[in-house]
């Protein structure tokens, strides 16, 4: 398909000039970044615990073995799981593949899992892969030809997209086509390849960021939530039976309480308190016990770290209790806005420490009375 060994892409002249000269792409950042890193004050003991984004040494191994693989053990989502059964069920019968699949949320909250149950339940294969690595155009095509009639690829971060890949997606999605410009210049010649039909299945923590063409072409638009304690309890309480790690109920609700409504962090804690209880000879692990474990590792009896402490009273303090903008938050915790904005504020919003107004953020009575104030 290639003639003169020579491969450009529909619209490569456009694409270029535009990011050249009209919307420089923003540099990729984001949530991964180490908390705190600007603030010297920070202690050394805080770990990153309680960071919602996977650790680079616990993404491959550690985690695919707890993994749910059958939409029956994925816990809580009930909303999502009743589109999904349905979406699944239809799909199924009528012999076609799934619609593409947007999952956003924060990250943790189970989004990659639901991809990988997805190509299960259906019976195909799941080819998972990440915005940042389809850098170059060739790197998207070399995966779209390559799959099998009706298996999912899932895309993670597809927020953060080049430009040349997105718009060789849209055709992809749309009609199972990839329309490529072979040549160059009065010679060229654009050609179509026809795809197998498949399941996109994009991932993302920043649902605002896709461009509307893009979420437009997905069929089913769907948002991961937090946990309710009890969900995360019986997360916590299967991983320990997958561990080998003995639990009591009340045990695993305290290690609930304490995980930010995410279960990456409920199975992280868990690891953390089964070491303790096992080196202080104590089975099974029961409330105490976890309870005494997460104080050490400075993990709040709300799961809340020292970041979301110091943005909490920062706003006690120095502002009253708020409203504050998130600018003036940011520069008086040393933190950047998107970090606040991503990785802290969804959580203190969700258990109520945290209001949005239009003049600012407050901080709630709640969040006064857990840190002591009057
Ligand atoms: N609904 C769920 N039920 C049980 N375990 C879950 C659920 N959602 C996530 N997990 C666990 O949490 C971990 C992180 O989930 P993952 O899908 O990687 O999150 P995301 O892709 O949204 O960042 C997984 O290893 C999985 O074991
Ligand atoms: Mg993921």
């Amino acid at each position: 398909m290639v003639k003169n060994g020579e491969i450009s892409l529909k619209n490569m002249a456009i694409t270029s000039f535009r990011q050249q000269f009209q919307e420089p792409e923003g540099q990729p950042q984001g949530n991964k970044k180490k908390r705190g890193s600007r603030n010297s004050r920070k202690p050394e003991t805080d770990t990153d615990l309680l960071l919602a984004t996977a650790a680079a040494d616990e993404t491959d191994t550690q985690e695919e073995s707890i993994r749910p693989h059958r939409l029956a053990d994925y816990i809580g989502q009930k909303e999502l799981k009743n589109v999904l059964e349905i979406a699944i069920g239809a799909a199924k019968a009528r012999n076609e593949s799934l619609d593409h699949l947007l999952l956003y949320g924060p990250p943790g909250l189970g989004k990659t899992t639901m991809s990988l149950i997805l190509a299960t339940e259906m019976g195909v294969n799941c080819k998972i892969t990440a915005a940042p690595a389809l850098e170059r155009p060739r790197d998207i095509v070399g995966l779209l030809v390559n799959l099998n009639p009706g298996d999912v690829l899932f895309i993670d971060e597809i927020h953060r997209l080049s430009r040349m890949t997105e718009e060789l997606l849209y055709p992809a999605m749309e009609d199972y086509r990839l329309d490529i410009t072979i040549g160059k210049g009065q010679t060229a010649r654009t050609r179509s390849i026809p795809l197998v039909k498949f399941t996109l299945v994009g991932a993302t923590t920043r649902v605002g960021s896709l461009t509307s063409p893009l979420r437009d072409r997905f069929g089913l638009i769907q948002r991961l939530r937090f946990y309710e304690p009890d969900e995360l309890s019986l997360i916590v309480q299967r991983t320990a039976e997958l561990l080998q790690a003995p639990l009591t109920p009340e045990g695993a609700a305290e290690i609930a309480r304490r995980s930010r409504g995410t279960p990456r962090i409920a199975n992280r804690l868990l690891k953390r308190v089964r070491d303790y209880a096992q080196v202080k000879k104590i089975e099974p692990i029961n409330q105490e016990i976890a309870a005494e474990a997460l104080e050490i590792f400075n993990v709040d009896p709300m799961g809340l770290d020292w970041t979301d402490r110091l943005v909490l009273s920062v706003m006690i303090e120095q502002f009253n209790g708020g409203p504050v903008g998130l600018e003036a938050v940011a520069a008086a915790t040393g933190e950047d806005t998107q970090t606040i904005e991503e990785v802290y504020e969804p959580y203190l919003l969700q258990i109520g420490y945290l209001h949005r107004t239009p003049r600012g953020r407050v901080a709630t009575v709640a969040a006064r009375k857990h840190l002591g104030y009057e």
